[in-house]
């Protein structure tokens, strides 16, 4: 669904992102992982064309997108959650949901807010409470039904279960999870909590240091007698 092929990228002149390749596969959870500082965030970023790409391409469904800006990105299907800032927490939970298609038209519009509150229904029960009302969990569903609103095929998430309680945490991995088994989308998501992304996880790719230190499934990784430990304080 997506390749990545040995792409170098960055911030200007500051290399964060080195010899990169990798597949993501259709309909499937890809886990990222890694200690702070090693690219994970900046690997969706480069997808999504907001680095700097000095050298290697990523190819969407057979369509080069290297250095395709933002906006061109999303109109092909992909969709990027950022850890924060993610919703508008001065405006309602209609409000938000209107902000995010507002490419779409009237018709439009009206169907996919029937289709995203049907899927969500606490938002329907929110409907018309400000953002900054909701706990961190339920932010986290809002952003995610935004990014519904453009009937996304690719969700990019930057960890989401940031700042939550473990139990909000784990409620939002199920929610990811269920856009994978029920909406059929493929997902990267970028998880500083590595056991619990990997334990409903496909496919994991560890980074260090701009690297790709280990790819493969994410049992794998979860059991790997020396990797988890070093890397993902799992073990001990
Ligand atoms: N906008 C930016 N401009 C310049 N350098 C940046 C920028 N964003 C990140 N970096 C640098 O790129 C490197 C990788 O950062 P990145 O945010 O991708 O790491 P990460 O793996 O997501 O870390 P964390 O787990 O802390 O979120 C770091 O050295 C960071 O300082
Ligand atoms: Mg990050």
């Amino acid at each position: 669904m997506l390749n990545i092929e040995k792409v170098n990228a960055g911030y200007g002149k500051f290399h964060v992102l080195f010899d990169v390749t990798t597949l993501v596969e259709p309909k499937k959870l890809t886990v990222i992982v890694g200690p702070n500082g090693s690219g994970k965030s900046t690997f969706l970023k480069t997808i999504f064309g907001l680095t700097n790409v000095y050298s290697g391409r990523i190819v969407f469904e057979g369509e080069d997108i290297t250095g395709s800006p933002p906006h061109r990105v999303a109109k092909k299907g992909i969709a990027y959650l950022p850890q924060i800032g993610n919703v508008f927490l001065n405006l309602s939970v209609k409000e938000n949901l209107l902000m995010a298609s507002y490419t779409l038209n009237r018709e439009e519009t009206k169907d996919r807010l029937e289709e995203v509150l049907s899927y969500y229904p606490l938002l329907k029960e929110y409907y018309d409470r400000k953002a900054d009302t909701l706990s961190g969990g339920e932010r986290q569903l809002l952003a995610m039904a935004m990014a519904m609103m453009r009937r996304p095929r690719v969700m990019l998430f930057d960890e989401p279960t940031a700042n939550l309680s473990p139990k909000m945490a784990l409620q939002v991995l199920k929610e990811i999870t269920r856009l994978r088994d029920e909406q059929g989308i493929t997902i990267v998501l970028v998880e500083q909590n590595a056991k619990r992304a990997l334990e409903c996880g496909d496919k994991a790719v560890l980074f260090v240091g701009g690297r790709i230190a280990f790819e493969g499934n994410c049992h794998e990784l979860l059991s790997h007698p020396e990797l988890g430990s070093l890397y993902l304080g799992l073990g001990q």
